[in-house]
């Protein structure tokens, strides 16, 4: 297994890089077979869900090229509408297969994704949202049986409840290639979603209210193979602002490039703000001045604009260097913190109460052998090693690279001390 080493101490200074979006770019590879034809996607960042959605996507047929920075996917022939178990289970968004083979061969065969690292997290409103427009839906063994009658998804209307991010792509996945029209109510406004609207509108669908609570589609017989760019990643600026404000010199700026701030939400500026650091958006680059204090600011997470809830963890650790106690609430799941007890473990003052955390910040956080137990988690022990004093070990790191392009090498450009190391899991500590 793999883990990353840091030796706490150094400032971060200079510029990291923010990479593509993840969460955008798996819909946009979904989106890619429901064309005959062949896609090029452009800012495909190199990570583990990329990978295994990459593997989801041939198993159907389709044929899946890196291309430099991009993917070529070509979806001509798709013979096998199943994505099974084995893929599903390693990352939910894979669960974005319903929609597509519904869409493009009118039966799915797609695992149910079961539990996840932090709680239950239904697919109820992918599955009614897809019988309201049409789809028959059955269960057979732990996988979802989904057909449309003949002549393709007959449309219809859907209100979310709340509104989720993936029930609004399957339903326009599914929705978007059909003999009638389909309404979706309360939909996802995130940019992930936004941009995955724009590359069905490129492909020709007709689609009416993309950003708006409420989207509209004509559904039609044959889409278009397109050339598409990915949009920056949000999660990873979110968490390099973070980094920069608690790691970085007090008073020197440090530079994020290839940013889309307004993707974040004003929530999550906002609070930032008030923690003391501030930030300059130039050029698509996002200046980070740390302050020479962090104040502590309560956040609770939000359905967007609101503040993300792939934050939340990062922003535990920015209390804990602030002088003061503060609060994490989580609405939108509210079991999200397997990363307490490890952040415990490096000197954390905090206590989960239902879906809150209080964090009583300013004694500074101890090196220690820490875990990974998910991606979000994953990179707040990373955030702890760099202002931790000694030797953080953050084990399990395969989190880590689900969602974080070449982290540690970002890193080390800054001044940190990092590296990533083979250990044994099983071994005592003085050999792993
Ligand atoms: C997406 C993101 C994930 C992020 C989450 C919330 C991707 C690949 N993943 O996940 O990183 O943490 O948004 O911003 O983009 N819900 C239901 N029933 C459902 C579906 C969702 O009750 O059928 C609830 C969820 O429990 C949650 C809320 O809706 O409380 C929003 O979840 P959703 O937007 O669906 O999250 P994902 O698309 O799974």
């Amino acid at each position: 297994m793999e883990k990353l080493v840091i030796h706490g101490g150094p400032p971060l200074c200079g510029t990291l890089p923010v990479s593509a979006s993840k969460n955008a770019a798996l819909p946009l590879m979904a989106a890619a077979i429901l064309p005959h034809g062949v896609t090029h996607l452009d800012h495909i960042p190199h990570l583990r869900d990329i990978t295994t959605f990459s593997h989801v996507l041939r198993i159907t047929g389709a044929s899946v090229e890196r291309k430099g920075r991009g993917l070529q996917i070509d979806a001509s022939r798709i013979g096998f509408p199943e994505a099974p178990y084995e893929l599903v289970k390693k990352m939910r968004a894979s669960f974005y297969m319903l929609g597509a083979l519904l869409g493009r061969c009118g039966q799915a065969r797609v695992s149910l994704p079961g539990g996840c690292a932090w709680g239950p997290r239904p697919v109820n409103l992918h599955l009614e949202g897809l019988k309201a427009l049409g789809a028959a839906i059955d269960l057979d063994e732990g996988y979802v049986v989904a057909r449309l009658p003949h002549g393709g998804l007959p449309g219809g209307s859907y209100r979310f409840d709340p509104s989720s991010v993936g029930a609004t792509v399957n339903l326009l996945l599914a929705a978007s290639v059909g003999s009638g029209g389909s309404r979706i109510e309360n939909a996802a406004i995130e940019p992930d979603v936004i941009v995955f609207c724009e590359m069905l509108q490129a492909m020709g669908a007709k689609l009416s209210g993309i950003g708006t609570r409420t989207i509209e589609v004509e559904g039609i017989r044959e889409l278009q193979a397109v050339d598409y760019s990915n949009c920056p990643d949000r999660i990873e600026l979110g968490t390099f602002m973070i980094a920069a404000a608690i790691a970085g010199t007090p008073g020197e700026p440090v530079h994020l490039t290839h940013t889309r701030p307004d993707h974040l939400g004003d929530d999550f500026l906002d609070a930032f703000q008030k923690t003391g650091a501030e930030y300059v958006v130039e050029n698509g680059s996002v200046i980070v001045t740390p302050p020479e204090a962090v104040n502590p600011v309560s956040i609770t997470t939000a359905i967007y604009p609101g503040f993300p809830t792939d934050l939340q963890a990062q922003w535990t650790v920015l209390l804990a260097c602030a002088h003061g106690k503060a609060t994490v609430t989580d609405q939108v799941y509210g079991d999200r913190f397997n990363h307490i007890p490890e952040l415990a473990r490096m000197g954390l003052q905090a206590s989960v109460n239902g879906n809150q955390v209080t964090v009583s910040g300013g004694a500074r956080l101890t090196g220690a052998r820490v875990m990974s137990t998910d991606l979000r988690a994953s990179v707040s022990l990373v955030l702890a090693g760099l202002v931790a004093s000694g030797t953080t070990h953050v084990g399990r790191i395969y989190h880590l690279d689900r969602g974080y392009e070449k982290l540690e090498s970002k890193l080390s450009q800054c001044g940190i001390d990092i590296r990533r190391e083979q250990y044994d899991e099983f071994s005592a500590p003085n050999q792993g």
